[in-house]
């Protein structure tokens, strides 16, 4: 099922752009877990639309309604539907351009895929949107793993060369890893942000768009989990990244550059901590090693590619005349998608690894 996934904790969105609403259903999270809501806001305000000139100016709450599955702030076990209002959409941006297809999105694949049924409206089921209740899901997930000591953070590492600092590979703590997000441009060096900002609002005022990475960490997960193979930690992570719009490169640890390293070089030496623990000195294996947690920090790269709606004129194709055209894409876009993907990632890590938590301890959905 494509807008599925997990195997104990099953996390399934639905809707589109411009229908009614989009939402979630998430199934298997463990009853009892108290979720404090101002914080889930929060959480989900920092990827909403409309904030500033970094992002579209859609304007959206994104004020999930719980339907079922919590009661009293309180998860209940069972399956747990929210569902967000779509207030903003304007289709008639859409209208003109329904039949020529957007270079980089996914109107042509889509009308072929779903034979010319799916709705196109503002990319339909393939809209960012969607990231919406993936990151309320994600947000429930984050205070459940936090109740247990594990924390997800994430920053942009940087925007069309634009560099932030990263994250420390050995000795992280939570509040390095939570900081950037409490941030309204999430970075860790704050000069960086400028730098940033420039480089978006010129592509920006150029009808144009960039793209950018963003780095995540987890610390706190313990060792042990996930499997050899196909069930490994990096798997079942980039299965979810790819899910995020955007997505076109995923690395953990050293990643690429690994590659251009010597074994004695790329090695983590192990050590025993001052707290009797075993880590490693260096941490190029981004705390996987055989697609099993070693204990020391996750570390994900995830590469997003520049916005495809642009206002610049491209030659493309009507898919429905089979001629050739152009385009110059209207309406409101983000002019760098990577800024407000940044609590994607954050809410898919934690999907991703509640979900191989649960399944390691053996916590069957009630
Ligand atoms: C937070 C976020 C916001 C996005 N906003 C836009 C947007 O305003 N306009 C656009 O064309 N694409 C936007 N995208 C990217 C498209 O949804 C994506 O490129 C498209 O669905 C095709 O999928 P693919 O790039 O993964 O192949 C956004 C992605 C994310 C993660």
């Amino acid at each position: 099922m494509s807008s599925q996934i997990g195997n104990i904790l099953k996390v399934s969105l639905f809707g589109e752009s411009h229908g009614p609403a989009i939402g979630a259903v998430i199934d298997g999270f463990p009853p009892g877990t108290e979720i404090d809501m101002q914080k889930l806001l929060a959480f989900m305000k920092r990827r909403a639309p409309g904030r500033d000139k970094t992002s579209t100016p859609r304007k959206e709450s994104d004020l999930p309604e719980i339907l079922s599955g919590m009661s009293g702030g309180v998860t209940c076990g069972t399956p747990i539907a929210a569902v967000i209002k779509n207030a903003d959409q304007r289709s008639g941006d859409y209208a003109k351009m329904s039949a020529a297809a957007r270079p980089g999105h996914a109107d042509y694949t889509g009308f072929v895929r779903y034979r010319g049924k799916n709705d196109v409206r503002g990319g339909g089921h393939f809209s960012a949107r969607l990231t919406a209740p993936l990151t309320f899901a994600g947000g429930l997930c984050l205070q459940y793993l936090q109740s247990r000591g594990i924390f997800i953070g994430a920053h942009l590492k940087s925007v069309h060369g634009e560099e932030d600092s990263s994250f420390p590979e050995t000795d992280l703590t939570p509040q390095q890893i939570l900081a950037p997000g409490e941030k309204d441009f999430p970075v860790i060096d704050d000069s960086a942000e400028e730098r940033m900002r420039a480089v978006i609002e010129k592509a920006r005022r150029d009808g144009d768009s960039v793209g950018g990475i963003v780095e995540v960490a987890v610390t706190g997960m313990p060792a042990g989990i996930g499997s050899p193979i196909f069930d490994t930690v990096e798997g079942r992570l980039s299965l979810a990244y790819f899910g995020i719009p955007a997505v076109k490169g995923v690395e953990f640890g050293a990643g690429f550059s690994a590659s251009q390293l010597r074994g004695s070089e790329n090695n983590d030496a192990y050590c025993i901590g001052a707290d009797g623990s075993i880590r490693t000195k260096t941490n190029h294996h981004g705390g996987i090693l055989g697609g099993i947690s070693s204990g020391m920090p996750i570390i994900a790269r995830l590469a997003f590619k520049p916005t495809p709606s642009i206002g610049k004129e491209q030659d493309t194709i009507d898919f429905i005349r089979r001629e050739e055209t152009k385009i110059s894409v209207a309406g409101r876009h983000d002019p760098c998608v990577a800024v407000r993907a940044v609590p994607v990632a954050e809410a898919v890590t934690a999907v991703v690894l509640m979900d191989m938590l649960m399944e390691q301890e053996g916590m069957l959905p009630d």
